[in-house]
């Protein structure tokens, strides 16, 4: 059975796939407009140290889960420590949080695709501000185009996981990461002579402590998560295809720094633009979407810049979402012993079908909500407040406490390594979990 397993071809297909998983819709959509919303700096630098302090040590855990075991999600808990261990909640948790975030994750992939052929078809350069800002809102208007967007975007996801490790998420991943990393490049000396480029540095990194509040710190927090793709067993999967030889802490540090230069830079474009025009950066959520795209407008070589950036954009969703889709894959695949193509198509027709409530949260079913919020935001809230935190935990504990010192000392092998390898156990037994658990409840005795 082991040999039969698939192995990325080497650790640069490793590292391009990690970090096509690790940078998403967190990093291009979401993290300028929490960094926005939370007034800049002093919130970076929160999430910087989030990073360091509890996502680093956890993917370091995460991956040398996978790595070790060789196994799935589920079953790699069972394979280090004992049949039936009840570690393996950790694991069923993560193919829940998969499932459930793919099937909203999804749906904003598919509202990309759509403002992606827009740019294509000229319709930012040559319009109005106002009729630009009603695209959303036209989009969500139509049932129909939401959900066939949406369909697009889980077809994609499949096709890719359905080729496999290697000739599908690997090849993929080498052709749609490098594109991705030299459109973004572009972008970043584009604003470079945009004059909000100064006031953009500015305001992510100077660090203005009386803008943070405590919500932003458990923001920074749970989005350190989010963004490193951790507490759902997407990194331990990815982890499983390493050999097991392959030393950890360098390329979990190549992720991270990839994946961290990938928001901050994008963060920096976006508010380049943004402040060029005098434009508020708090818009939220619909920074991307709305404030952005009315600028592609004014901007010279817009329309360029638009079909750059909504690219960019999608390529990031796709090699999130196969990341997602693939956690529930290997599962599956292993443990009823299907063949790839059949369990691919299966478990992205399943999610796509799940999808369906998210995408129609914004029309027909917008008057559905359990506790004042739609299905959508619901989804969004239990994995990426919940979920997430709460699996990160477990395996961080698992590393920790019953992998303990001779995981640690397996993983840091050599001399500089070894300095720190007490830190990286700590994190991992007490500080990330104390964070975590601290934050979870301090929400629930507020709100
Ligand atoms: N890390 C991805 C992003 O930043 C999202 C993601 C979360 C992907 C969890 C896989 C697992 O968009």
């Amino acid at each position: 059975m082991m040999q039969n397993r698939a192995h990325w071809t080497n650790r640069l297909a490793f590292v391009l796939a990690a970090s096509g998983s690790a940078i998403g819709l967190g990093n291009l959509w979401k993290f300028p407009y929490i960094a926005g919303t939370n007034g800049g700096g002093a919130f970076v630098l929160v999430y910087l140290a989030c990073i360091a302090i509890i996502g680093f040590p956890v993917l370091i855990g995460e991956l040398f889960v996978g790595q070790q075991s060789q196994k799935n999600v589920v079953q790699s808990f069972e394979v280090l420590h004992r049949h039936r261990t009840p570690w393996r909640i950790a694991g069923w948790m993560g193919l829940v949080s998969a499932f459930l975030i793919l099937s909203f994750y999804s749906v904003v992939g598919g509202w990309i695709l759509d403002f992606e052929v827009r740019a294509l078809l000229n319709q930012f350069a040559t319009r109005s501000g106002e009729e630009i800002k009603s695209y959303l809102d036209t989009l969500f208007a139509s049932p129909f185009r939401v959900l066939f967007w949406h369909f697009a975007f889980m077809v994609l996801t499949t096709g890719i996981v359905a080729n496999g490790v290697k000739k599908g998420i690997e090849r993929w991943t080498k052709i749609l990461m490098p594109i991705l990393s030299l459109i973004l490049l572009g972008l970043l000396i584009y604003s470079f002579f945009l004059s909000g480029f100064n006031q953009a540095l500015g305001f992510l990194f100077s660090w203005d402590t009386s803008q943070l509040t405590v919500d932003g710190v458990l923001e920074a927090m749970g989005h350190a998560f989010f963004t490193l793709s951790l507490g759902m067993g997407a990194m331990l999967t990815y982890g499983s295809y390493l050999d097991k030889n392959e030393s950890l802490p360098r390329t979990a540090l190549t992720v991270a720094v990839m994946d961290t230069v990938i928001a901050l830079v994008s963060g920096l474009v976006i508010f380049s633009i943004v402040f060029s025009h005098g434009v508020d950066p708090q818009a939220g959520p619909e920074l991307m979407f709305k404030t952005l795209p009315v600028l592609f407008a004014q901007i010279p070589g817009g329309t360029f810049i638009a079909i750059a950036f909504f690219l960019l954009v999608a390529f990031a969703a796709l090699t999130s979402a196969v990341s997602l889709l693939e956690v529930v894959v290997a599962y599956w695949e292993e443990t009823h012993n299907k063949n790839r193509t059949y369990t691919a198509i299966i478990c992205g027709m399943a999610i796509a079908i799940l999808g369906v409530f998210s995408a129609l949260s914004f029309n027909v079913l917008s008057n559905v909500k359990v506790g004042g919020l739609t299905i959508f935001d619901l989804l969004d809230t239990i994995t990426s407040q919940a979920l997430l935190p709460l699996g990160g935990t477990l395996i961080a504990l698992f590393f920790g406490w019953v992998l303990g010192k001779r995981a640690i000392e397996m993983v840091m092998k050599t001399g500089s390594e070894k300095t720190f390898s007490a830190v990286i156990l700590w994190c991992n037994r007490a500080i990330a979990p104390l964070a975590i658990l601290g934050a979870i409840g301090y929400k629930l005795i507020t709100s």
